[in-house]
């Protein structure tokens, strides 16, 4: 069942399936700037579906077993990876630490490229086969472009090419090359990526300024977060989902996979959001906590967590939080570090912008806005193995080489 149009967020006009990367053009011609979103004939497709074929094995290795509710009918123009199908599992030492037992994590960091990404691309350059496109295009701060340009590797896209931010790691930088892409690393990097996109013919895989629009369909990806987790869980909705945000697809797309759950029916329930950001990064929070419709700009942008480091976000994500009794909740660097480390402790190296979701709620579970008897889910978007440099900062001990029994003894206190 095919994707029926291109509705917008905010005054509901709609539009065909198309490239449309620049919003809504009824918002823009009023002043404002509004993402557009696919939206489908639920009635027919809950009609159709029998979902127990979401969880037949053979479907069950990428996002597109959900392909009812993607916008990409023609199997030829699929890309794939094996993304998606990523464990739910309780961390035991956050577990135990808060004693929240019904605290999860989904482990985001098994995707082919090791970030969440892998699902927004995988239905995004599907979508930009579909429409025709050979030349693909991205703005990021790491996982984003390195996800980009493994996609266009697997299209067979003519051309990929991706603008880094300065302090994007150089590992993320040569994965981009090595998948061939080409990566470019600069402050301002919408500039050239417009151009791109607006004389070039390039297919903007990305969200672009003023925040959100870009591409609209990449969220498809993310909605796949929100419908495994409901399987994972025995077809039951979490009480609550921490997602680390920076534009806001994060938090948007896993919540409009529960929306539709419940449009079609599926489920009777939805979670509350809580958007997780570094406290020296907040315009979410600070938005919420004023009420605000939305997302101020911050002035001074600040933290380790760089994959969550902008200074703006888009609207839907706000709207999420607000529709869903949810909240935005910020954590110093030292509580994200703090939460790196029990991850580590409970098997799970993760990346720092991921652990603010874990932080966040522990944060949260400590102040009483959840309870011991609620379900929990925190989202971990992206692998600690793709930063090096973070990673040798924490870690507390430098492994003798070639020690002697003595020294061995004295380390192991026997
Ligand atoms: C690891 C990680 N977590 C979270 C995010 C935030 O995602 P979004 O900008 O869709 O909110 C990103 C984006 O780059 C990321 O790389
Ligand atoms: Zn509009």
């Amino acid at each position: 069942m095919p994707a029926i149009a291109l509705t917008c967020t905010q005054c509901h006009a709609e539009y065909p399936i198309g490239p449309m990367f620049h919003g809504c053009p009824l918002c823009r011609a009023a002043g404002t700037v509004a993402a557009l979103g696919v939206t489908y004939d639920y009635d027919a497709i809950a009609r159709a579906l029998n979902i127990n074929e979401w969880n037949v094995p053979s479907q069950s290795h990428s996002i597109w077993r959900f392909r009812a509710l993607l916008p990409v009918s023609d199997p030829r123009c699929i890309v794939s990876l094996g993304e998606g199908n990523t464990a739910l599992v309780r961390p035991r030492v956050v577990c135990e630490e808060t004693g929240l037992n019904e605290l999860y994590i989904k482990n985001e960091t098994t995707n082919p490229t090791w970030a969440f990404k892998d699902r927004f691309h995988a239905a995004s350059i599907s979508m930009a086969k579909a429409l025709g496109f050979t030349k693909v295009t991205a703005s990021t701060t790491g996982n984003h472009g390195s996800s980009a340009a493994a996609y266009a590797a697997a299209a067979g896209m003519a051309s990929c090419a991706i603008f880094c931010h300065p302090e994007s790691s150089v590992l993320q930088r040569n994965m981009i090359q090595l998948y061939g892409g080409t990566a470019f690393v600069l402050k301002d990097r919408d500039r050239y990526l417009e151009a791109l996109v607006t004389d070039h013919g390039y297919y903007p895989s990305t969200t672009m300024e003023p925040m959100p629009v870009g591409t609209p369909y990449g969220v498809e990806g993310y909605k796949t977060i929100g419908y495994e987790i409901f399987l994972q869980l025995g077809r039951r909705v979490p009480d609550h989902l921490f997602c680390p945000i920076s534009a806001g697809d994060s938090l948007y797309g896993p919540w409009k996979g529960f929306r539709e759950l419940r449009l079609m029916g599926i489920s009777d329930r939805l979670p509350r959001m809580h958007g997780a950001q570094a406290a020296g990064c907040n315009p979410y929070v600070r938005s919420f906590q004023q009420g605000l419709n939305e997302v101020v700009v911050h002035p001074d942008p600040r933290s380790i967590a760089l994959s969550i480091r902008d200074e703006m976000g888009g609207k839907p994500a706000l709207q999420a939080i607000y529709e869903s009794g949810g909240d935005a909740t910020d954590v110093t660097d030292e509580e994200i570090l703090h939460a790196v480390r029990l991850l580590a402790r409970s098997g799970f190296l993760v990346e720092p912008s991921s652990a603010a979701s874990v932080a966040c709620a522990m944060k949260a579970s400590r102040e009483g806005r959840i309870r011991r008897d609620q379900t929990v889910v925190c989202l971990i978007t992206g692998s600690g193995a793709k930063w090096p440099e973070v990673l040798a900062g924490l870690v507390d001990r430098t492994a003798p080489v070639e020690p002697t029994w003595g020294q061995i003894q004295s380390d192991l206190s026997l």
